[in-house]
């Protein structure tokens, strides 16, 4: 589906990972990305030549697109010169939009988005040469910039900017999904959804206990300020209590490539599958989607589940009428056969010639077809010009149209179709012009 922040970035589908530190892994990227979304990995405590190794690792992993995002308040710029100059796409989040920042994010030719808690803010980043804004409403995981709920937010920001306008916080299924397309967002951005996927760097007990969490188990709270101060986030609130009631000063110790890593009580980070220690006392960061979140899947799965928020599916009917016409379009026989069901009836109006009367079984109607060449004479065509129906009926109109023994057709058509699973069951064709039929198939 294209959108307009699908054709800026590139990628197939407006769906894009949130950059979580240490659970957006490098599987989890490269899953959303060759899936068709957006992949984004974190950037935390990476040194630039790390980062560059990572991204080269991306890029020789998936022909899919990704990004690298950052938290300007630990922003190291030579890590962003390295990202700008690696991943088609860079982020921020967390701090005044900057022309600066986001004109050091593009000399390579990347996009650069900020993710933003309000009106002034995204106005700010738009002015700042931004190419798209994430608007994050209060429903999110993870850390909060904002006061506004996603809706009223979204509304607010779309009217507001001249960018693509990506949706997040508390969009975990396909529905939230068209909710927010019909809303006018460009994109979704998922976090909480992902950092339950198969590829998901987050630890088990994280992982399970979103599961499990149900409406009002998330809380916005700063309880997990330490290394990030004055930074709002929101968290299971089960985490708040057990860090409160621990009796230690270090919650745990994470397993980092560059070596161990003690989590002090109340820290920012979130456990990794390597952590160690009081897990579940850490900042267990979920968003307010964490109840509609019921199962671990691989990400594909979870990209396409979202994806059927994308656009409506077309009624099963008009599938398979489509299927007809495009088969009819290459003169596909076999194609017409499969999709005719064996006792089907096919009804075509006249009172005289081989033509008219009720065609029946799938043999009769593809000999009646033979004689009619819109399947078997490349000189005659039909071009639909809609298709509607519901589960089991559909209404095709068309022209058909053509040339035979000096006789042209140009004949606007309907027809009726029943479909019944999967397959024509009958068919009535209606011809406008009937008598200048007749003559042109006589
Ligand atoms: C574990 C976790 C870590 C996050 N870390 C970041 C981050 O480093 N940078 C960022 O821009 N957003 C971060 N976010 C917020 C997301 O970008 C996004 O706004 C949020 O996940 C959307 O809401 P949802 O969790 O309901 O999908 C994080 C979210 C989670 C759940």
């Amino acid at each position: 589906m294209r959108t307009s922040f699908t054709t800026l970035v590139g990628c197939r589908l407006p769906i894009q990972l949130a950059p979580m530190p240490f659970v957006s892994t490098p599987d989890l990227v490269v899953a959303v990305a060759d899936a068709g979304g957006l992949g984004m990995m974190g950037t935390p405590m990476l040194p630039p030549d790390e980062l560059a190794a990572q991204l080269a690792a991306l890029r020789a992993r998936t022909r899919g697109v990704f990004g690298a995002g950052f938290l300007m308040p630990f922003l190291d710029p030579a890590c962003l010169a390295v990202a700008a100059a690696h991943a088609p796409v860079v982020e921020c989040f967390y701090g005044e939009p900057d022309a600066a920042v986001v004109r050091a994010g593009q000399a390579h030719g990347a996009r650069v988005g900020w993710q933003v808690g309000s009106r002034a803010e995204a106005v700010a980043a738009a002015a700042a040469g931004c190419d798209y804004v994430v608007a994050q409403g209060t429903e999110a995981g993870g850390h909060v910039r904002g006061r506004t709920s996603l809706l009223p937010l979204l509304s607010q920001v779309i009217d507001a900017v001249p960018v693509p306008v990506v949706a997040a916080g508390g969009i975990a299924t396909a529905r939230d999904v068209a909710a927010v397309m019909a809303a006018g967002a460009a994109a979704v951005r998922i976090g909480t959804r992902f950092l339950t996927a198969a590829e998901s760097g987050a630890h088990p007990r994280h992982v399970r206990a979103v599961l499990a969490a149900e409406a009002g188990d998330t809380v916005i709270t700063e309880t997990f300020s330490v290394m990030w101060p004055d930074a709002p986030h929101r968290v299971l609130r089960s985490c708040i209590d057990a860090a409160t009631a621990l009796d230690a000063e270090v919650a745990g110790e994470m397993r980092l490539p560059t070596g161990p890593l003690p989590v002090p009580r109340f820290a920012v980070m979130s456990p990794t599958r390597e952590t160690t220690g009081h897990v579940d006392a850490m900042a267990l960061y979920a968003g307010e989607s964490a109840a509609s979140v019921t199962r671990v899947e691989p990400a594909a799965d979870i990209v396409a589940d979202l994806a059927r928020g994308l656009a409506p599916a077309e009624p099963a009917s008009v599938v398979v009428v489509r299927r007809l016409f495009e088969a009819f379009r290459v003169r596909d026989v076999e194609t017409v056969a499969a999709l005719l069901a064996d006792d089907v009836t096919w009804h075509f109006p006249g009172r005289t010639g081989r033509l008219a009367g009720a065609h029946r079984g799938r043999d009769a109607v593809l000999a009646f077809l033979a004689a009619v060449p819109g399947l078997t004479d490349d000189t005659f065509g039909i071009d639909p010009d809609e298709v509607v129906g519901g589960e089991r009926t559909a209404v095709a109109f068309f022209r058909g149209h053509g040339r035979r023994a000096g006789r042209t057709l140009d004949n606007p058509t309907a027809l009726r179709v029943r479909v019944d699973d999967g397959h024509i069951a009958e068919l009535w064709e209606f011809v406008w012009d009937l008598e200048h039929v007749e003559a042109f198939w006589s």
